[in-house]
């Protein structure tokens, strides 16, 4: 990578940015990590520490709330890879601050994308979509699985307000937004769409997926509702979804929306590969009525065909969750 302009990515210190940023690094790229505070020394250390971050890793301040804090650090590069999504709307009960929060995520795709424009050194924009932006559907579905031919209904997530409805409708109207800019710009915007992230972490704290996935171990009733919340929805290990970003960078094939997963996730599933594993622990296994929004999987079929390879689809659910515990368990978090 000698020679190469920087890539950018956002959200660095979080729990997906933190590994792309280290998957970054170990592929010899020159990274420019944003986070809010660079200061705080919680929240960057883990970077800094990383194998080539001495010479190869910069952080940069910008804030999604402040147009054109971008500019700076996208100045120069080649790529940049947005990932950084104000998480607690996956866990807002009701729409106090909703609007804010949409405001952030949609007005910060765009603030970034402008920021793009002006740096004019970009060749790929790569957003961090969701699957919360493709199977937010009423069901019946007329399809066996979702593809990325399909869009969340946002009016349906309002009515309904299911698990996440103010996280799918924050992402789906960022994604559009993004796609719009994109087009009316000329930016080359490729996004990626993750189901439930999970596995190992070098993040200093958790976050909402690893709650989530450690929730039958904790027994954190908060987590475990997030669980019961995500039933039916595929999982996908982080490994593989910043190789997935990277992948995608780099392909000059690559081209539209890629969901990314490659595991079922069902909490029965889960609850009976955890009590193997975890003798000595209650695991839960009994879950009540269960919501029935994630009714289909989503199919990576794309993302596959275009030759990606998935290192870790040969995992079960209880295993990348029992990955996730283990690695709370090492940073003592549990
Ligand atoms: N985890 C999953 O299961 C999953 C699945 C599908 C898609 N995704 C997507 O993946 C991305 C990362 O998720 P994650 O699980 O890694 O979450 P995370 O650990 O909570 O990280 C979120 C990051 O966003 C940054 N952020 C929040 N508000 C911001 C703001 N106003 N301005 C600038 N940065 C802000 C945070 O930065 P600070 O450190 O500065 O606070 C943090 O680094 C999100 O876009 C999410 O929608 C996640």
């Amino acid at each position: 990578m000698e020679g190469k302009m920087p890539v950018c990515v956002t959200g660095a210190s979080g729990y997906i940015g933190s590994w792309l940023v280290k998957r970054l690094l170990e592929r010899g790229y020159h990274v420019r990590a944003t986070v809010r505070d660079p200061g705080n020394k919680k929240k960057v250390n883990h970077l800094l520490g990383l194998p080539n971050a001495s010479t190869n890793l910069s952080l940069w301040k910008a804030d999604l709330t402040e147009e054109g804090s971008f500019d700076d650090a996208i100045q120069g590069c080649e790529g940049v890879f947005h990932v950084a999504t104000p998480m607690e709307l996956l866990l807002l009960k009701d729409n106090a601050g909703m609007d804010e929060i949409k405001s952030t995520t949609v007005n910060g795709i765009l603030s970034i994308m402008k920021s793009c424009s002006k740096a004019k050194t970009l060749k790929r924009f790569i957003y961090t979509a969701s699957v919360y932006t493709v199977a937010m559907q009423p069901e019946p579905s007329l399809f066996d699985e979702y593809t990325e031919d399909n869009w969340s209904d946002v009016d349906f997530c309002f009515d309904r307000k299911m698990f996440g409805w103010m996280y799918a409708i924050a992402k789906t109207s960022a994604e559009k937004a993004g796609w719009k800019y994109a087009e009316e710009n000329g930016i080359d915007m490729v996004t990626v769409h993750p189901a439930l992230v999970v596995g190992h972490f070098i993040t200093p704290c958790t976050s909402f997926s690893i709650d989530a996935a450690t929730s039958l171990y904790t027994q954190d009733e908060v987590a475990m509702g997030s669980l019961k919340g995500l039933h039916g929805i595929t999982a996908v290990h982080v490994d593989d979804v910043c190789n997935a970003h990277i992948y995608l960078f780099e392909n000059p094939l690559a081209k539209g929306r890629y969901i990314c997963s490659s595991q079922s996730f069902n909490i029965s599933d889960i609850a009976h590969s955890l009590s193997l594993k975890y003798p000595s622990i209650d695991i839960p296994n009994k879950f009540g009525v269960l919501d029935k929004t994630f009714a289909l999987p989503c199919s990576s079929k794309k993302l596959v065909d275009l030759g990606f390879k998935f290192a870790h689809e040969h995992k079960d659910a209880g295993d990348l969750c029992a990955e996730t515990i283990e690695s709370c368990k090492d940073k003592g978090l549990i």
